[in-house]
């Protein structure tokens, strides 16, 4: 999730795009660059790491001109360094770029076999050396030149490009990544956010998919890549640029609970297709886990709960035995490593000390290693990599404290490793895998439909807004929802949530059970749910106020226990990626109506980078 931002008119424009830069800096960056065109001239500034760095180069090497292109990377693939910066440039076109061209790799070899020779290893220069071969067949029709390199990409991809040889004129393309038009007087805008500009104008127009908009500094026309002229009408946004920058939610949180549905289509992209029915996890020497034996996953809170996931995944899939283990226990309990063993590290952050240095120890015993992460080139990662390699979610930069999309996509990347594996093995018929991916596939879809029970699920947080204490149940892949739950709660409600498996609900809890303890329990039809019903039928008689998650289709559940939280039917193996969701959601509200600090929880960190 890169941030892009474009200015044409009048004014110096770096001024303008370091603005702008400043007010994506939400979305998280690992480098900076700038781009702008005055008379005939290019005049390019990167550097890596935070703002500070491309301000402080530009104090010393300003960027003239009136028109230019600036971009925040948020390494999805190559390293974070200033080579692979943006903008990158090849003869007249430069070009900056959020998304993925996943046909990136044939058309590289295409363009070498004639001959291109390129500086970085980013599928963005890619774009610029095809538009400047086309640039050649049209030398005077910039837009065209745009288009037919268009006809070849594929993938996801928000673009700002210039053309040293068409001053007047900034493009700017959209496919799945999002984009817009800031609307001025004798200037004119490109950002992927509202907030970069929102300081320049209050007008815009929303870009759609297949767009390419032609801006100068007096007008703007808006085409597909076949020219035809598209009506997009201008829009007046009247947000805070503290509102904007949330995307209008009132809390990063709640932004990135809505983002899941595309965090997951960004995460699967390009990495299966339909067609052929073949897995591509890039990143990974898949060759070095074909004798695995053992699997042990080694995590933190919430990425440790995708471990348990992971397990039930894998085990039933590949049949490789998996142990998921505390990351803080692992590291010092002397675990029994063989050179057959594969282990996971999974962390978000990738930079969570209690993992990185479980992966050390294992790494010490000559286990093979894997890293399933959200951030480039992070310390897990690099470790990683060094044996069988790192896997990357595309969850895009997590600002909440609290995890919630950057989960989903471990679940479906954990998901992706455990068909793989079973593939590896000769475990998995095509058309059982065609089934796991079509699932897949259709997840977003459900994800939204989940999202819709929001203000639902607002009712029932004010009904335990002001309880004490939690109880929640579940049996089997339930049983994690339930501890997923009883985190979220806790850590952003200051709430005591338990998470228990439902079974043992006889073993000790249910002396805590009383008309005071509100109990949760999940209940999903498939996932032992006639013990589950057992167990809601022992809570409701003890006089507890009851709350299930349940199917929306259980009309007699329902009846039973209004107190419903409901989610779409879906593959059992996809429930916990739904049944999270409520949870999420329920934690959400319930730290909202207590009037706390949503994004930043007391007392916790992002990343637990110390012991
Ligand atoms: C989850 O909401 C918490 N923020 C926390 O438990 C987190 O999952 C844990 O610290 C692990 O972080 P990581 O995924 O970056 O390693």
């Amino acid at each position: 999730m890169c941030g892009i931002v474009g200015a044409i008119g009048t004014q110096n424009a770096e001024s303008i795009l370091l603005d702008g830069l400043k007010r994506l800096e939400y979305r998280g960056y690992d480098s900076a660059g700038m781009a702008t065109l005055d008379a005939h001239q290019t005049h390019i500034r990167k550097a890596v790491g935070k703002l500070g760095a491309l301000a402080s180069l530009l104090k010393e090497r300003p960027c003239p001109g009136s028109v230019g292109i600036a971009h925040t990377r948020w390494a999805s693939h190559g390293r974070p360094n200033e080579i692979n910066a943006h903008p990158h440039q090849f003869g007249p076109i430069t070009i900056v770029h959020n998304g993925i061209i996943e046909n990136h790799a044939a058309l590289k070899k295409d363009l070498l076999a004639q001959g291109h020779q390129f500086e970085s290893d980013t599928d963005t220069e890619i774009v610029a050396h095809l538009i400047a071969q086309f640039k050649k067949e049209y030398p005077t029709d910039f837009p065209k030149a745009v288009s037919k390199a268009l006809e070849l990409i594929h993938g996801a991809y928000a673009l700002a490009i210039l053309d040293q040889d068409s001053p007047d004129t900034l493009i700017g393309v959209r496919q799945a990544c999002p984009l817009v038009v800031g609307l001025g007087n004798g200037e004119n805008f490109l950002a992927s956010d509202f907030p970069a500009v929102l300081s320049h104008t209050r007008r815009f127009m929303v870009l759609e998919d297949g767009d390419m908009a032609i801006l100068h500094k007096d007008r703007v026309q808006v085409q597909n890549i076949h020219g035809e002229i598209q009506t997009r009408t201008p829009i007046t946004l009247d947000w805070s640029p503290a509102t904007a920058e949330k995307g209008g939610f009132k809390h990063f949180m709640l932004k990135e609970i809505f983002e899941q549905p595309q965090a997951v289509i960004d995460t699967l992209r390009g990495r299966f297709s339909l067609g052929d029915l073949e897995l591509v996890l890039e990143g990974l020497q898949t060759d070095l886990l074909k004798n695995i034996q053992q699997i042990t996953i080694v995590a933190c809170g919430t990425s440790y709960h995708a471990g348990l996931i992971a397990k039930r995944l894998i085990e039933e899939l590949a049949q490789i035995p998996v142990e998921v283990d505390l990351a803080s226990e692992f590291r010092y309990r002397n675990p029994l490593i063989r050179t057959s063993h594969l282990v996971i590290g999974i962390s978000q952050s990738g930079e969570t000390a209690d993992t990185l240095a479980a992966l050390v120890l294992a790494k010490s015993k000559n286990a093979q290693l894997v890293a399933l992460c959200n951030v480039v080139d992070s310390a897990i990662a690099r470790l990683c990599n060094t044996s069988a390699g790192t896997f990357y979610t595309r969850a895009g930069p997590e600002i909440s404290v609290a995890s919630t999309k950057a989960l989903l996509t471990q679940i479906i990347a954990l998901y992706l490793l455990a068909l793989l594996l079973a593939q590896q093995r000769g475990l998995l018929h095509a058309q059982t895998l065609e089934k796991h991916l079509d699932s897949l596939y259709q997840l977003p879809l459900l994800l939204e439909a989940a999202l819709k029970q929001e203000p639902e699920i607002r009712q029932t947080a004010k009904r335990l807004a002001q309880s004490e204490n939690i109880l929640l149940m579940g049996r089997g892949l339930l049983h994690v929802a339930a501890l997923e739950g009883a985190l979220k709660i806790k850590e952003l409600s200051y709430i005591h949530a338990e998470g228990y498996p439902a079974g043992e609900m006889k073993h000790g809890p249910i002396a805590l059970i009383d008309e005071k303890m509100p109990v949760l329990v999940l209940a999903i039809q498939g996932m032992n749910y006639e013990k589950t019903l057992s167990n809601l039928e022992e809570i409701k008689s003890r006089g507890a106020q009851v709350f299930v998650v349940c199917n929306e289709t259980d009309h007699e559940l329902r009846q039973a226990y209004p107190n419903a939280l409901l989610i779409p039917t879906c593959s059992p193996y996809l429930v916990p990626a739904l049944a999270v969701l409520p949870l999420q959601l329920l934690a959400y509200h319930l730290a909202d109506l207590r009037g706390l600090d949503v994004d930043q929880p007391r007392n916790l960190a992002k990343s637990v980078t110390i012991e």
